[in-house]
Formats: C-alpha cells, sequence, structure tokens
C-alpha cells in the first residue's frame, strides 16, 4: 500500500507525511526530493515547472512507487495536483490518495512563516490553478493540527476496507435521529454534514461525540471521502431542507458516483420536483428516490412512518434497510412499504401533512368551543380530551395535545403564555394548488391553511377585535349535551377531512397511473408518523374495500348520525362569534356532497347570461351545449 499525501505547496504535506509514515511504519519519501536539478533550480528562481520539467520527473516516481508496492508500502508527499499528473503517478500501482485540503489565504499565511525551502510562494497563485480535486480518495482539511490530521487519516485508512453500507447527508434534528435509528439497528452508516467556516463545522464529527457508543458510524465533513467510504452500489440519504438545497447537493454528488448508485431524499420535497429529479437522474444512469418520512424527532429515532417511490429496483434495494428502522403496525409489520413509481412518495407526504394541518386544526376547534364558547378551564378541557383518548377519537395529535394541556410553567399554563400565531412551512398550500390543479374540493384544508394565515395578523386582529368590540361569550348551563355533541362533531369532520385527503390522491394517482394502494397506505399511516389515530385504523379496512369513504356502509352509519351534530356545533359557535373555519369547511363539504340538487343551475345561467358561456339542460343529453339570450 502506498499513500500518496497531496496537495499545493504549503499545505502541509511533507510534515504530515512523515508522521503518518511513522504512525504505520512505513517509510517515508518526499516527491521533490526525486527532482532534477534544472527543476530544483527552476522552482528556487520562482520559474513555474512546465508539464515537460514535471513528466520525466512523474515517471521516475511512478516506477519507485511500483517498487515501494511490492516492498510492503510507503508514504510518499508529492504535488500531484491534476489528474493528468495523478495518471501517471497510479499507472501501474493502486495508491491511496490523500488531499490536504485549506484555504488559498491559510496556506499564503503558512508559507510567508516558512524559512529556509526552496519554493518561492509566488509560485501559490499557478499551483492553485494547477490544482484539480478529484473525486476519489479522500480529502483531509489541514484546519488541525498535524497530529489530528494524521489522526483523521490513519481513521480513515483503517475504515477502508470496511465500507459503510448506508450514508446520511444532514445532521439537522431529522437526519441525526434516522443515522441513531439506523445505527442502533446495526446498519454500518457514514454520516455527513457540509462544512461551513463559524456556522457549521465538524458537525457530523460531533454527532459522534455526542453518542460515544455509537461504534456503526463514521463521520465526515468532507463529501468526496464520504462517498468513498459508502460500499456500491452506494445509497445515501438526505436530509436536508426541500428546494434548491437538494439540487445542489445531487449536483455535488454526481460527479462522485458511479452508475446504479442511489440517492434518497427524504425531506418534504415537492413531488413535481421529485418526480424531475428520477428523471434527470436516470440520464446519469443514477436512481432516485423520493420518501415522505414522518413521525417528528421521536419518530425519526425510535421508528417514523416511510413512504418510499420511484424506480422500483432502487426501493427494493433500501427497503430492507426501511423496514428495520420504521414502526411497527398492530399486527408487526413495518410502516413502509413501496408506494409508487415517480415522486408518489412524496406526494403522499403531501397528503399527509395536509391531513394533519386540518387535524390539527380541528382540535384547536373542539378546544376554543371548550375553553371560550363553554367556559371550561384547561383542566377540564384536557379531562374531557383524555376521555376522547379512549374511543375511536383516539390519535397521537390528541395525546399530544393532552399533554399540552398538562404543561404548566410557575403555575401557569404554558400554553397561555405562547402567541398566537401559527407557522407553516409550505406542504398544505402546496395540496391546496394541487386540489385545485384536479378540481378536488379540498375546503377543509384551505381553511386550515388560511386560518394559519388569518393567525398571522395578530396585529390586524387585535386592533379590529378593539374597533368591533368582539370577545366571544361564554354561554351559561348544561355543558354535557353540548360536549356529548362536540365530539361527534369532531369525529365527523376528521372523517371529512381524511375523505377529502384520500380523494386527492386517488385524483392524482389515477392521472398519473401510480395505482396508489389508499388500503396500505393508511396501514403505513397507523404508526409512527404524525396522524396516526383509531380512524386510520379504521380507515385500512374500509379502504380494503372502497376507493370513497363516504360511500361505505361504516362510514355512512357514522355519518348520518353525527353531521347534524357537526352543523349544531359549527352554528353555535359562530353565532357566539367563535371562527370555526374547518368545522364549518367540513359539514359545508359534506352537504354539499350529498346534496342531488345543487343551486349551481343559477351560476350556469348567470354565466350564459353575461358571457355566453352555454349550459347544459336536465332534459336534453348529457354534453350538447345551449345558449339563450336572456335579455334583448
Ligand atoms: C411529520 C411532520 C413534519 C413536519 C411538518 C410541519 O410528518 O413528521 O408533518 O413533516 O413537522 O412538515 O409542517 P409545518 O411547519 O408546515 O406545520
Amino acid at each position: 500500500m502506498v499513500i500518496i499525501v497531496y496537495g499545493v505547496t504549503g499545505c502541509g504535506k511533507t510534515t504530515v507525511g512523515q508522521l503518518l509514515a511513522e504512525k504505520l511504519n512505513f517509510p517515508f519519501y518526499d516527491g521533490d526530493n526525486f527532482h532534477p536539478t534544472s527543476n530544483v533550480e527552476k522552482m528556487r528562481k520562482g520559474i513555474p515547472l512546465t508539464d515537460e520539467d514535471r513528466i520525466p520527473w512523474l515517471n521516475n516516481l511512478r516506477i519507485k512507487i511500483q517498487s515501494w508496492d511490492r516492498n510492503g508500502g510507503a508514504v510518499l508527499a508529492c504535488s500531484a495536483l491534476n489528474e493528468k499528473y495523478r495518471k501517471i503517478l497510479k499507472r501501474g500501482s493502486n495508491p491511496i490518495w490523500v488531499l490536504l485540503d485549506g484555504s488559498r489565504e491559510l496556506i499564503q499565511e503558512r508559507l510567508d512563516a516558512r524559512v529556509g525551502h526552496f519554493m518561492n510562494p509566488a509560485l501559490l497563485e499557478s499551483q492553485f490553478a494547477t490544482l484539480e480535486k478529484p473525486a476519489y480518495g479522500y480529502k483531509v482539511s489541514i484546519d488541525s493540527t498535524p497530529a489530528e490530521i494524521v489522526e483523521q487519516i490513519h481513521f480513515l485508512l483503517k475504515n477502508m476496507n470496511e465500507l459503510s453500507s448506508f450514508g446520511v447527508i444532514g445532521m439537522g434534528v431529522m437526519g441525526k435521529s434516522l443515522a441513531l435509528n439506523l445505527s442502533n439497528n446495526d446498519v454500518p452508516l457514514s454520516i455527513y454534514n457540509r462544512h461551513v467556516p463559524n456556522k457549521e463545522e465538524k458537525v457530523a464529527a460531533k454527532v459522534l461525540e455526542q453518542f460515544p457508543d455509537q461504534k456503526n458510524m463514521l463521520a465526515f465533513d468532507d463529501l468526496p471521502s464520504f462517498v468513498t467510504s459508502l460500499s456500491t452500489p452506494r445509497k445515501i440519504l438526505l436530509m436536508i431542507p426541500a428546494g434548491k438545497a437538494v439540487d445542489h447537493q445531487i449536483e455535488e454528488l454526481i460527479p462522485l458516483l458511479s452508475p446504479g448508485d442511489i440517492i434518497i431524499d427524504g425531506g418534504n420535497s415537492f413531488y413535481k420536483d421529485t418526480n424531475r429529479r428520477v428523471s434527470y437522474l436516470e440520464e446519469k444512469e443514477l436512481l432516485f428516490v423520493g420518501t415522505g418520512v414522518s413521525g417528528g424527532e421521536e419518530g425519526a429515532l425510535k421508528g417514523p412512518s416511510i413512504m418510499p417511490s420511484g424506480p422500483k429496483e432502487a426501493v427494493d434495494k433500501v427497503l430492507s434497510l426501511f423496514e428495520k428502522i420504521a414502526a411497527k403496525d398492530k399486527s408487526g409489520k413495518p410502516c413502509t412499504a413501496y408506494i409508487g413509481p415517480e415522486g408518489s412518495g412524496h406526494f403522499i407526504k403531501m397528503v399527509h401533512n395536509s391531513i394533519e394541518y386540518a387535524e390539527m386544526q380541528a382540535l384547536t376547534e373542539a378546544y376554543f368551543l371548550m375553553r371560550r364558547h363553554l367556559g371550561m378551564d384547561p383542566k377540564e378541557i384536557f379531562e374531557v380530551f383524555s376521555t376522547w383518548q379512549e374511543g375511536d377519537t383516539a390519535s397521537y395529535l390528541l395525546e399530544i395535545t393532552c399533554d399540552i394541556l398538562n404543561t404548566y410553567e410557575d403555575d401557569e399554563l404554558l400554553l397561555d403564555k405562547i402567541l398566537d400565531k401559527a407557522a407553516q412551512k409550505g406542504t398544505g398550500g402546496w395540496s391546496v394548488t394541487t386540489a385545485l390543479e384536479y378540481g378536488v374540493p379540498y375546503g377543509v384544508l384551505s381553511e386550515a391553511v388560511m386560518a394559519r394565515a388569518i393567525s398571522f395578523k395578530k396585529d390586524e386582529r387585535s386592533k379590529a377585535s378593539q374597533v368591533y368590540g368582539h370577545k366571544p361569550k361564554a354561554i351559561s348551563g348544561d355543558r354535557s349535551n353540548f360536549l356529548e355533541s362536540l365530539k361527534d362533531a369532531y369525529q365527523a369532520c376528521r372523517i371529512i377531512n381524511h375523505e377529502v385527503g384520500f380523494s386527492l390522491m386517488k385524483a392524482v394517482s389515477d392521472e398519473h397511473n401510480w395505482n396508489l394502494n389508499f388500503s396500505e397506505i393508511a396501514r403505513i399511516w397507523t404508526n409512527g408518523c404524525i396522524i396516526r389515530s383509531s380512524l386510520m385504523e379504521s380507515a385500512v379496512a374500509w379502504f380494503s374495500t372502497t376507493d370513497n369513504l363516504l360511500m361505505h356502509p361504516e362510514v355512512i352509519d357514522r355519518m348520518k348520525l353525527s353531521h347534524q351534530k357537526l352543523a349544531f356545533v359549527a352554528g353555535e359557535g359562530i353565532k357566539h362569534g367563535l371562527a370555526l373555519p374547518v368545522f364549518s369547511a367540513a359539514i359545508n363539504y359534506f352537504l354539499g356532497a350529498i346534496t342531488a340538487e345543487s343551486p349551481a343551475n343559477l351560476i350556469q345561467a348567470q354565466r350564459d347570461y353575461f358571457g355566453a358561456h352555454t349550459y347544459e339542460r336536465v332534459d336534453a343529453p348529457e354534453g350538447k351545449h345551449f345558449h339563450t339570450v336572456w335579455k334583448e
């Protein structure tokens, strides 16, 4: 084994090379010592060497490398700046390349401080111009001390033959938790986080420091070394912010990868971006998997719900890993499965988040009705929600809401100290746009999204409430009847929310021929994810017999009994001054959906009146259009 420590002048290759050779008990050679006198003379005078000067020197070194290799190994310090030179050096042997990488400023500083060396610092410029960093080998930053650098190289060499079977890029909350989950499940892993001076430094290494018991992980902040540490076909999970960062990371990876390697995007990416990336990487003979991952930090660490899609051959290669780390459903099956082609995994994650938005808003409205309409205190609301958690209204989101209603700071409910401005990162809005594109009436979701938008207008709301003198008043009297209706109303609202979410999935699946399996999607959402619930468990069975939830016999029975309660509760609340956007959108949607004769004929008449848009008639064949001159 011959290790070539290389880089521009002043990077420390001689010092590091010598120390490394000592550590490995190898002879050390300095490439500069093999230059003919004519080259040394030129360099001393500050005259850059030409290819003509370098090539005989490199050929000479090549023969030496082969003989050192045969004789057990060596460490060679050599500039080897571009591919042309390295190609000469590696002919006939397979040296290990270690680039000592540093900024021009740092190296200039070191050169300025250096005495008694024949290299003229003025040559640094031409060296940086010649330097081509390769995709192979290791790249080690020279920011640390020589001893630390040697330790790092030693570590890389030691692990060289123990390649990791999986890589995770991005050590944010989700990336770190998923990495720990994989490692806890005995998956040999490489983790990487980019290096951003003064902001993100040695982030991956710090994860290892934080979890010294983790024996399955190697940490990198240098992408080529990270990629080199993975067995092929490489499987690299990106856990970085959706959008441009993903494209940028893909571009950085492409030159380092080999045909058949797999990039997996586990962030909340927009599904159309994933469709595009699948095709783009296919052109480059690489495979791209887009996967929804739900469950937040705890889920990622202990078992998330995972929704991979893209080329089936690629998903097949990573599914067993996902099965290891995913949550398990009631029968012990992992909450992950191949979702479908292209970006269907990210698409269903987007809808998951949309169901999440409306579920959260519905809970908020139930809470608001209890707190402001019924005048209940948080402890009483906690009690009521806790009883709901025992029946088929149980859900993870209700469970955390109970916890929130039971969290006090200095004897005061923490919730009351939280500013009432609800943020959003965009997945709900994407679904609203998609619903509009496909003509799916997703009012429940748009109202949930808009409720967050209104919440953000805190100043305007505060001023307007004074101008209008608006403050919802609590009613007095018996609460129990209302609370009973509220529970049914809440559940009816949830059924409607799930029905519309799944109908959006059906519309998009049909259009793309994705052939989504809704019962299976519901199944992988029964655990690990944010919208896991008893209702989702029922939905697994419901979707095994129908695609249209509202027409399932069990749902029909439930909705027949509860939709009037939803109308009553929403009406009461609004009458008493509470905004209940999701409750009212749900009942409006439902009533619209079960009304055979709607007033839409009047809209058609109006359109035809002012714009000659034509209309169809109930007493004429479908597709035949009429126009009336409504007024002469
Ligand atoms: C999940 C969550 C997760 C994230 C939401 C929050 O499934 O684990 O949905 O993806 O918490 O995207 O979204 P907002 O910031 O838009 O509320």
